[in-house]
């Protein structure tokens, strides 16, 4: 995740809720041409259950590039912020293809922002679109949210609101990604510091409603869902009681850290315990594909790193996710 959202994080909630007033507006109009069915969407599925196991994995940051390679068999792939190479200069295309010759890749976009009723820029969606099928991978993911509104980038994974006017946003842009890239698409729940209001339906029912509708995969940060849990004050089995387990391909993991009473998503500290134990139950449940470890701020020495992924690798092999 860029680190310009994560410093964003906590003062972002303001001009998000603005900016959806503006998403909503477009919205409005935009919705009164969308022609196509969303029932239709689910008949062109795909099944998570046929994606390949890939293990434990680690988000890719450059100063962790040496040490990677140095202890590349503690790490079975790679994940890549998209957005780091959609035009990247010879460097960042160099780095890309020796990656790639070692690990793995999975694309994870962060700027595509599925959720806004304006549409999304094709421009962007070309170049992400290349990425992809240069790299080929099983799966790719982006979030669920939106980062763009009104012609202006917002710098921040902003929440939508729970409403099935925002589920059809989504599925349309989704469907729109679905003509230029035909790897499966795997969707990320994200924090969100305030709830929006007019609500339809809860953040659970919200998140199964567009992964179903728009026949994807999903992304379950389980740091998010611990997070969100903490700061909105609900129960997180009842929250996984009512996804569609089967539907989930990937876990993220890391630590966040408090502010203010507030536990903020910032990928900046080693993971707590109960972020250990809900990938334990989760792991349990689901025949998870691939967890990533996600750090992004105060980076620790590899070694702590690594035995972060070695605990997750005994998770899965604990309900025998691989061996
Ligand atoms: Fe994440």
């Amino acid at each position: 995740m860029a680190t310009l959202m994560r410093l964003c994080g906590l003062l972002s909630y303001v001009p998000s809720t603005q900016f959806y007033l503006v998403s909503k507006l477009s919205l409005e109009t935009s919705r009164i041409s969308t022609a196509f069915s969303l029932r239709s969407l689910s008949l062109r599925g795909y099944s998570m259950s046929h994606l390949p196991t890939l293990g434990i994995g680690l988000g890719f940051r450059e100063p962790l590039r040496s040490d990677l390679f140095l202890h590349q068999q503690q790490v079975d792939f790679l994940e890549i912020v998209a957005e780091h190479y959609l035009d990247p200069p010879p460097q960042k295309q160099q780095e890309l293809e020796l990656l790639a010759d070692h690990f793995p890749l999975i694309p994870h976009a962060i700027n595509l922002s599925l959720g806004s009723a304006e549409g999304l820029n094709t421009d962007y969606l070309r170049k992400l679109a290349t990425l992809i099928k240069q790299l080929n991978p099983p799966w790719w993911s982006e979030h669920i949210c939106f980062t763009k509104a009104g012609g202006v980038d917002i710098g921040h994974l902003s929440p939508l609101p729970y409403t099935h006017e925002a589920v059809e946003v989504l599925c349309r842009n989704i469907e729109q990604v679905r003509r230029y890239v035909d790897v499966p698409l795997i969707l990320e729940n994200i924090t969100y510091m305030v709830t929006l209001p007019g609500a339809e339906m809860t953040e659970a029912q919200f998140l199964t409603e567009v992964v179903e509708r728009s026949d994807c995969g999903l992304l379950l940060d389980i740091t998010n869902l611990h997070i969100n849990a903490v700061n909105h004050n609900y129960d997180v089995g009842d929250f996984l009681s009512q996804l569609p387990l089967e539907r989930i391909v990937q876990l993220h993991f890391v630590g966040g850290h408090w502010h203010n009473g507030v536990l903020i998503d910032s990928h900046s500290h080693s993971t707590p315990k109960e972020v250990w134990q809900l990938m334990d139950k989760v792991v349990a449940k689901v025949p998870v594909k691939g967890i990533v470890l996600e750090r992004d701020e105060n980076l620790p020495p590899f070694a702590e790193l690594s035995a972060e992924l070695e605990e997750a690798r005994k998770i899965g092999k604990r309900y025998r996710r691989w061996d």
